[in-house]
């Protein structure tokens, strides 16, 4: 264990509006400071930090706490982390000599917050699916026609209205509602008193795994107006949002047949698709597609099939998600897109015609790649000389992110050569993944 006197030290020596004023603006407003809160988003400032209490609040959704807790809860750093990189900037010497327990006292933490999750899900589970369950979660699902075998096998389950059914149920000692807190599952109402209140209510709770198949966190449904639409569980110790898909769980057997995972957008395009016979469906977790996201994507499968929107916003999104593939694109592995028809998505598509993902499948994709230089193609205006020397700066960019030792490497710079008259191997530095890209 890192002592407490060293930590109470590090937080005395660390500017704690310096710290946080790095990812928030923060105005002075009498003797604390004020800003949009990172941790929910708001158009009026309910954020505050008070650096005579070493404090941070926000009025509006209830996170707070001290400057450890911000780096972890904000930038998703462990408590060690944490502590090492305000220790280096305080100057505080902070002794390893018992990381070993440390350690162990973190792998015994996450096991139980994975025991509290999962029983926690089991009893959604039972609101939605068991003896005396809730009719309007049941008419719910009903009115999006997802069966009972698919609301099964995906583990759903539904958070009754009200402020404290989990709280009553869950939290009835200070460390249990510490650790309901530390799973993202209750919310915390003011520092002072310590008052909280469900996350999640009256919403159909989608379970998300980890690669391990254990529950971390989950996306919720409202079934009523309440905004947001979906909600998940914040970033926590055991969920780390921009690295789980869901769904991965129940498509495994199908990737492994095939050797090919299907992206959507969407927690219910995952369950309709699932439900006429296309279960090798995956999703990201309310977030874009990120590198975390690619990487185990092409550790999944060879073939990774997105699936997108046809509109403007959908082939951007494709643009997007396929320069963050590229450095993921060893030989051999491929990315393929589908493009939907215009105003539907997954789900309401199968609704209509059942058969339509299995034709596209089953028929040749269109290449992720072809398309992406296709698009670097277009208006790069290579008809003039100057416009030339621009496609091929756009060419040298995707060759430099692919994987240094592929094929697929000198296979794109070959192309550019073709296109362009000029290799762009020279213009490339050092391994794929290395130069980040701009924008
Ligand atoms: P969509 O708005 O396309 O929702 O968001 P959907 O999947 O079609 O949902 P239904 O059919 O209205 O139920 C796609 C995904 O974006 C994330 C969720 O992961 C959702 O599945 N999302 C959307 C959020 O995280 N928050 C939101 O408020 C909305
Ligand atoms: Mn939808």
């Amino acid at each position: 264990m890192i002592l407490k006197s060293i930590i109470d030290e590090l937080l005395q020596r660390t500017d704690i509006v310096a710290v946080i004023g790095k990812s928030v603006q923060l105005k002075k407003a009498g003797n604390e400071f004020k800003g949009l809160c990172p941790f929910h988003s708001e158009k009026t400032p309910s954020f505050s930090v008070n650096p005579s209490k070493q404090f941070y609040h926000c009025f509006g959704c209830g996170e707070g706490g001290d400057v450890i807790r911000f780096l972890e809860k904000h930038d998703g750093k462990s408590f060690r982390d944490a502590v090492a990189e305000l220790a280096s900037a305080a100057g505080v010497d902070v002794p390893d000599g018992n990381g070993g327990n440390n350690d162990r006292r973190k792998a015994e933490t996450a096991a139980d917050n994975h025991a509290l999750v999962s029983r926690i899900s089991d009893w959604y589970g039972e609101q939605l699916l068991g003896d005396t369950p809730h009719i309007e979660a049941r008419r719910y699902l009903k009115d999006r026609c997802i069966d009972r075998e698919t609301a099964e096998t995906f583990g759903l389950g539904f958070a009754p209205a009200g402020w404290d059914n989990v709280l009553k149920k869950f939290g009835s000692t200070a460390s249990l509602r510490r650790q309901l807190e530390d799973v993202g599952l209750i919310v915390r109402k003011d520092k002072e008193e310590g008052h909280f209140y469900d996350r999640f209510r009256n919403r159909v709770m989608f379970p998300i795994t980890d690669s391990r198949d254990r529950i971390v966190g989950f996306g919720a449904r409202a079934i009523d107006d309440q905004q947001p639409k979906y909600l998940n569980t914040p970033t926590t110790d055991i969920f780390r949002k921009k690295c789980e898909l869901f769904g991965v769980t129940q498509a495994k057997p199908e990737i492994n047949r095939t050797g090919t995972v299907l992206v959507v957008e969407g927690y219910t395009d995952v369950l309709a698709l699932h439900q006429t016979g296309v279960t090798n469906a995956v999703a990201t977790c309310g977030t874009a597609m990120t590198a975390e996201n690619a990487r185990r994507l092409f550790r999944l499968a060879e073939e990774v099939v997105f699936c997108f929107d046809g509109d403007a916003a959908g082939r951007q999104a494709a643009m997007k998600a396929l320069w963050v593939m590229l450095p993921e694109m060893t030989d051999g592995k491929f990315a393929s897109l589908i493009f939907l028809p215009d105003g539907e998505d997954p789900d309401s598509l199968v609704r209509k015609d059942p058969d339509w993902f299995h034709n596209q499948l089953k028929a040749d994709l269109q290449s992720g790649l072809d398309y992406l230089l296709g698009k670097l193609r277009d208006g790069s205006g290579r008809d003039r000389l100057d416009g030339t020397a621009r496609y091929f700066l756009r060419i040298a960019e995707v060759v430099g992110l692919l994987p240094a030792d592929g094929a697929l490497r000198k296979i794109v710079a070959n192309f550019c050569l073709k296109e362009t008259g000029a290799c762009p191997l020279s213009h490339v530095q050092g391994p794929a993944g290395r130069r980040r890209r701009k924008q």
